[in-house]
């Protein structure tokens, strides 16, 4: 065997070993690189007689062409390879049950809005919504604030810079303001539910400056107190999926509703458990009234006409209560743990049929 023979058989071997790409590149680099094997031969054609040239000329040719196919061919089967593994490991299967893949979890906040949502739609209600950013008529005075009222301040309301002509935006302090809207666009029958974020500068273990809040609002001629008192009740057994509960109806104050309560939820401690229906504790969950007279005739409905009822919940603290949750600040602290353990799972829709939660 000559030796351009051997140095041929030498580099085919190691051709077909090479396993990877960069594993080839080396053998390129050493046969046909600068200094490679198959170069340093080219280059001593150079002080060979012309006989010596005219044989050894396309002998080496010869091999350094081979040579060069049999790289670009073992090259392209590496890759063909490569690409076959990778498809191999991408491959989706689309038959998988869809509850093989991870997934992720709804947010507890987000979940009682669903179940609220689902509760109140079974009755007929629709769901308005409004701006996060109000003005000062529809977050106080169409709700019968009236001017300079201290209740104002008291909302803890987050004010932002007086605009030209001395007004100030707020954030609004609670969803009412999406009674006015809905009053002032629609015309009566009115049955509608009102989910959104609201906003008061107050922060503590039970307060969080921004949180939830589902407003109601019912508008009719003949609407009146006992209605009411039957959609609460109704909502409070729903939502905490109980057949019965006891609801005590307290007098209170809102600029907005006359007359206007706070409705209390009868529920028991039974060691870290709060269970609802059952036992002799009162527990505050709402704010609702009959809808003021000047805040109808603020919203162009005469009053000697239509009348109805409004009420407005904290959501946070309802899921804190329906699903065991202690700390409130936990809700905004975006910990996946805590997410993974309280959240729920996105293919499971609450309603009424199957249940709310499970
Ligand atoms: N807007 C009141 C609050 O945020 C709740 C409420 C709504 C009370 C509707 C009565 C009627 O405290």
């Amino acid at each position: 065997m000559s030796d351009i023979e051997k140095l041929e058989n030498d580099l085919v071997v190691r051709i077909d070993a090479a396993s990877t790409e960069a594993a080839l590149e080396e053998v390129r680099v050493a046969a046909l690189g600068k200094k490679g094997v198959v170069s340093e031969r080219m280059k001593t054609l150079g002080k060979m007689s012309p006989e010596e040239r005219k044989e050894m000329g396309p002998a080496l040719n010869g091999l350094k062409t081979r040579i060069a196919e049999a790289i670009d061919a073992k090259k392209a089967m590496l890759e063909e390879a490569a690409l076959d593994a990778r498809l191999a490991l991408e491959r989706v299967d689309v038959t998988l049950p869809a509850t093989a893949l991870p997934k992720g979890k709804i947010h507890p906040v987000s979940q009682a809005f669903e179940e609220i949502a689902a509760i109140f739609s079974a009755m007929g209600f629709d769901i308005a919504e409004g701006p996060d950013i109000e003005d000062d008529f529809h977050n106080f005075t169409a709700l019968n604030f009236p001017p300079d009222h201290p209740a104002r301040e008291m909302h803890d309301t987050f004010f932002f810079e007086p605009k030209e002509d001395g007004s100030r935006q707020v954030l609004r302090t609670h969803t009412s303001p999406v009674q006015i809207r809905t009053m002032m666009s629609q015309k009566p029958p009115i049955r509608i539910i009102i989910p959104g974020r609201t906003f008061r500068c107050d922060s503590d273990q039970t307060h969080t400056p921004m949180f939830h809040q589902v407003e109601g609002l019912v508008i009719d001629r003949e609407t009146h107190m006992g209605h009411l008192k039957g959609t609460l009740e109704a909502f409070a057994k729903a939502f905490f999926e109980v057949d019965n509960v006891g609801t005590r109806f307290r007098p209170h104050f809102f600029p907005f509703t006359e007359p206007s309560a706070e409705m209390d939820i009868q529920y028991e401690r039974v060691g870290e458990e709060v269970r609802f229906g059952q036992g002799s504790d009162w527990m505050e969950i709402l704010g609702c009234g009959m809808v003021h007279p000047n805040v109808l005739k603020n919203c162009g409905l005469d009053p000697d006409e239509y009348q109805g009822f409004a009420f407005g919940m904290g959501v946070d603290r309802l899921a804190m209560l329906k699903y065991g949750i202690p700390d409130l600040r936990d809700f905004f602290a975006a910990d996946a743990r805590w997410l993974e353990h309280y959240g729920f799972d996105p293919l499971d829709q609450p309603n009424l049929a199957t249940g709310l939660s499970r």
